[in-house]
């Protein structure tokens, strides 16, 4: 039995942020923005909405596609690292928000690389026997935990969110379709790398976390650069081994959307033609969690991934942590 996408959704705010507006804001230029990142705009959420009115309807969209109502659900899990509150999480807000049944609803951290995780968590429950149907979602607001006094990170970052639901192969018109192959990886040993440093246990909130700007992104971004290019491609090559499904059967790379010259690079790594990799840095910048999910909508719904394709996923980000999901689709 395997695990199937039934459904995806996304969601992003109205407002959008050109690399124009950001020049008024930092030292920087359109021209460095796009040549050292690829991003030339991404979207921005307001100060009344929270991520879970983000993840709301992505993941109602995402409900329609699969043709299931939010009652039909066994799980909810959202992969963030910018939840409305510490506690409760978001998943429990968007239960409520959703109108689903009393069942299990939690967040996941696992930064840039929380949708893959939750994709694997989903895959497990199924295959267990424990759920039938799973909602995962991807949702960020990082603009709201941007130094943007930083002009090598506040240029990358945007808000968004991006959801499917999960459910067994075997219900559906394909059985052969679905998760074929997943693989997770992490190595805490770097996570100062890439960090928030105030508003934990180890460093609550207080007047200097907020004076010293320690509530938001820190990272080193070059030594981020190199450990990602690295992983993505060693996530990438253990996920199709496991798959069984070669190069040449490959059909959609889609990678986490940190910076268009590390999708560059993981794909000539991979000799995969760049028609065959989703892109959508340039109009969203790095949502972190929600960066695949988005992508994956977007090239569901305009049709470029069809019944059969095989799809491999591919992230990196803090913890560090890195992964991959390779899917056939329904
Ligand atoms: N505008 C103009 N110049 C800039 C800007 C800017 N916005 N930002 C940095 N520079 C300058 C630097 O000051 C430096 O100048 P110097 O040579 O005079 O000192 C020069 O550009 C080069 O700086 P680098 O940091 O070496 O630039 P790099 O080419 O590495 O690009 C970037 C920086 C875009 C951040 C890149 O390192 C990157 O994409 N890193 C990976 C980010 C990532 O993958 N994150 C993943 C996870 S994110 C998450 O989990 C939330």
């Amino acid at each position: 039995m395997r695990t199937a996408i039934l459904g995806t959704g996304s969601f992003t705010p109205k407002k959008v942020l050109t690399n124009l507006d950001l020049e008024k804001i930092v030292d920087t230029t359109d021209e460095w923005i796009r040549t050292r990142t690829g991003i030339v705009e991404r979207r921005i959420s307001d100060e009344n909405t929270p991520s879970s009115e983000l993840a709301l309807p992505a993941a109602r969209n995402a409900l329609d596609m699969a043709g299931l109502k939010a009652t039909d659900l066994d799980a909810i899990i959202v992969a963030t690292v910018t939840p409305d509150y510490v506690f409760p999480s978001t998943a429990c807000l968007l239960q409520h928000k959703l109108g689903a049944n009393k069942i299990m609803a939690y967040d996941s951290s696992a930064g840039c690389t929380g949708f893959i995780y939750v994709l694997v968590q989903a895959d497990a429950m199924i295959k267990a026997g424990m759920a039938k149907y799973v909602l995962d979602v991807g949702v960020e607001e990082l603009t709201k935990i941007t130094n943007w006094d930083d002009r090598a990170s506040c240029v990358l970052f945007g808000d968004g969110a991006g959801a499917v639901v999960l459910g067994p192969s075997v219900e559906t018109k394909n059985e052969d379709a679905g998760i074929l192959a997943t693989y997770t990886a992490s190595d805490g040993s770097l996570g100062d790398l890439l960090i928030q440093y105030g508003g934990g246990s180890a460093m609550p909130a207080s007047h200097k976390t907020v004076d010293e700007n320690l509530h938001t992104i820190y990272m080193v971004g070059n030594e981020v650069f190199k450990h990602a290019v690295r992983s993505m491609e060693e996530a990438a090559l253990k996920g199709l081994e496991l798959s069984g499904v070669s190069m040449d059967d490959l059909d959609w790379l889609i990678p986490h959307q940190a910076n268009i010259r590390i999708i560059d690079f993981l794909a000539r790594r991979l000799k995969l033609p760049m028609e065959k990799v989703v892109v959508t840095i340039d109009k969203y910048g790095n949502t972190s969690a929600s960066s695949i999910p988005l992508a994956l909508d977007d090239a569901v719904r305009d049709g470029r991934i069809k019944s059969g394709d095989n799809v491999l996923m591919v992230a990196f980000g803090a913890g560090f942590t890195w992964g991959s999901v390779v899917v056939r689709w329904l």
